[in-house]
């Protein structure tokens, strides 16, 4: 089993999300020692934001790239790449300012990619052709939001991640981390739990595209 570990976290060390993703990481390892954990860290190395010229490389035909935008579209191509090889991604997302990071936006925006991550049918419906993974979302919040129309984060990215193939994730969220240090540590916890009872529950095979 090839688990691929998306943190989206700017507070490094200190980043509860990244906590919740390292519990994770130590209870699989322990579940699935023949396994392998990749982990991309978006806040610890940002990939440059998705601009205009991003946008140009991946519109203009192979044979005629600049380097600089063959460059761009190999970004892409490696970003994609870990996707589609991954049997179980897990990202890990705090929310900011009722979103998601600015750094996994910009992750999002290089790989939904036309014809690569998703195509539209003849009939014009949109289909995601990232398939058969597993899809875990840990998240965490300063307040509390779950279940209420403040949770702006859960259908955005259920939505997106829908987009790409990327269905049915499952959502881990601690709540209360600006709420006291017992409420944080409270929230975690809860989490934590509800983590390790998914990697129990979760049989270590491939789901079924
Ligand atoms: C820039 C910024 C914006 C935030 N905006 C919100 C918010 O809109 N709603 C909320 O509940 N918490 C908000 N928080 C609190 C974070 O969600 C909380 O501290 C969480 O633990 C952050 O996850 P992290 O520690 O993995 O970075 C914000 C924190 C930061 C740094």
């Amino acid at each position: 089993m090839k688990t691929l570990v998306i943190l989206a976290s700017i507070l490094g060390d200190r980043s509860r999300s990244n906590q919740l993703a390292d519990h994770l990481i130590q209870r699989l390892r322990q579940l699935e020692p023949a396994g392998s954990i990749q982990v991309r860290d978006l806040g610890a190395d940002p990939i440059p934001y998705f601009d205009g010229a991003t946008a140009g490389a991946l519109f203009t035909p192979a044979d005629q790239r600049t380097a600089a935008q063959s460059a761009m579209v190999a970004r892409s191509d490696a970003l994609i790449a870990e996707l589609f090889d991954a049997d179980r991604i897990v990202f890990a997302v705090p929310v900011y300012n009722f979103s998601l990071p600015a750094q996994l936006k910009s992750y999002i925006d290089y790989i939904a990619r036309a014809g690569v991550t998703f195509r539209y049918t003849p009939e014009g419906v949109s289909e995601g052709l990232l398939k058969g993974k597993q899809v875990l979302v840990l998240s965490t919040r300063g307040g509390k939001a779950r279940g209420t129309p403040s949770d702006t984060l859960t259908p955005y990215l259920t939505q997106i991640l829908a987009f790409v193939g990327l269905a049915d994730p499952v959502f881990i969220t601690a709540e209360g981390m600006a709420l006291g240090e017992l409420a944080a540590q409270e929230g975690l916890a809860q989490a934590r739990q509800h983590i390790d009872a998914l990697v129990q529950a979760q049989p270590p095979q491939r789901r079924a595209a």
